[in-house]
């Protein structure tokens, strides 16, 4: 029976025999094969889909909670804090609930997707709404943290890193090596970073032959990494992603530059395109922040000066799922035909 990342990766993270763990049975996620975006894209690689949306909150998060709420709760504390877009939030709130220790959680008003704010009030966090962005909200709870001894349950918690590094370690069992190419979605930088950890530990320990190129892609109105600079007001429909100073700016850098790879943009349209193209082309469902990694990869397909080579393999990561912005998912579609019960008139309209 699977028991969790932490126990199936005991060896690689920090914890001991006497630990309790805390977990929601995470990770194991699929890396499902994209072979009709491989026709469609006209390509002559193989393209996997890591569906982190299955997770038991939905989101990658669940395996960097799982470790910080195991070492809160190993330490101690009696509650933790986060700042978040919202898949954080709902991920500590599970976790924090699982473990038996209090929630806070603090958002920027109005602007996260109503199935993530749903799941951090129904796990009883006590949820804050700010009126000010992410990056605001971080600098609050970095604070607080420290002001009041509460765990910060943030990617700057080293914890949750370790977490996370385990995704890579799922993809190199399932394909039996490392990929030729990683694309993710960039926000606060903490996933990329903890991918490269774990492509580099396993190749480390021999239990790989080779590491990928990191691919990582923000959105074009909230590109700080890109533009070299923090931006003050980040914008993007990809609200997951909407930070404009993200924690973990440096080591996405050494990411990108350790392994040849690339921390790009891609516009909202390229996002909501590439949104739809994994909902109807693969039957998968993520939510849109989640697309910029195949957005990436088609803005890299398409470059002039760019060559993936033949028969090499390419992951993108799905970080979130689909049905935590159902809003987005109802926007991007076409409309419902509304007509009355009556079967002619339906038939009509299916008349392929
Ligand atoms: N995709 C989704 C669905 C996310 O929720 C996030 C981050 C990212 C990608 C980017 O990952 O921050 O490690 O670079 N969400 C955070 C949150 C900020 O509060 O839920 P990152």
């Amino acid at each position: 029976m699977y028991k969790g990342l932490i126990e199936k990766y005991k060896r690689f993270l920090p914890i001991s025999d006497k630990t309790e763990i805390v977990s929601l049975l995470e990770g194991n996620t699929p890396l499902i094969k994209a072979n009709n975006l491989k026709k469609i894209l006209n390509v002559n690689f193989d393209i996997y889909l890591k569906y982190e949306g299955l997770n038991p909150t939905g989101s990658f998060k669940d395996r960097g909670m799982s470790m910080a709420l195991t070492k809160a709760k190993e330490e101690g504390a009696k509650s933790v804090i986060c700042a978040s877009t919202g898949n954080t939030s709902a991920s500590a709130a599970a976790y924090s609930a699982r473990a038996g220790l209090k929630c806070i959680v603090l958002i920027p008003d109005g602007n996260i997707a109503f199935g993530k704010l749903s799941q951090a009030l129904i796990h009883n966090a006590k949820v804050i709404a700010i009126n000010g962005n992410f990056d605001d909200a971080l600098k609050i709870v970095r604070e607080i943290s420290e002001k009041l001894n509460i765990v910060l349950v943030n990617s700057i918690n080293p914890y949750r890193i370790e977490g996370q590094k385990t995704a890579s370690f799922e993809i190199i069992e399932d394909l039996g090596d490392a990929p030729d190419y990683n694309f993710i979605p960039v926000g606060n930088a903490g996933n990329i970073s903890a991918y490269w950890k774990g492509y580099k530990e396993y190749r480390k320990n021999n239990l790989s032959t080779k590491l990928p190129k990191m691919m990582g892609f923000e959105a074009a109105g909230a590109a700080p990494i890109v533009l070299g600079e923090p931006i003050e007001k980040p914008e993007t429909i990809a609200t997951a992603i909407k930070i404009g100073n993200p924690a973990s700016w440096k080591s996405a850098e050494e990411a990108r530059d350790e392994s040849g790879g690339v921390i790009d943009v891609v516009t909202d349209e390229e996002i909501l395109s590439a949104y739809r193209m994994l909902a109807k082309y693969e039957g998968i469902f993520c939510e849109p922040a989640s697309s910029t990694s195949l957005a990436g990869l088609i803005k890299y397909i398409n470059k002039k000066d760019f060559e993936i080579e033949k028969n090499t393999k390419v992951v993108c990561i799905l970080t979130g799922h689909g049905l935590k912005d159902p809003d987005n998912a109802i926007k991007n579609s076409d409309e419902i035909i509304k007509i009355k019960a009556d079967i002619k008139e339906i038939e009509k309209i299916i008349n392929f």
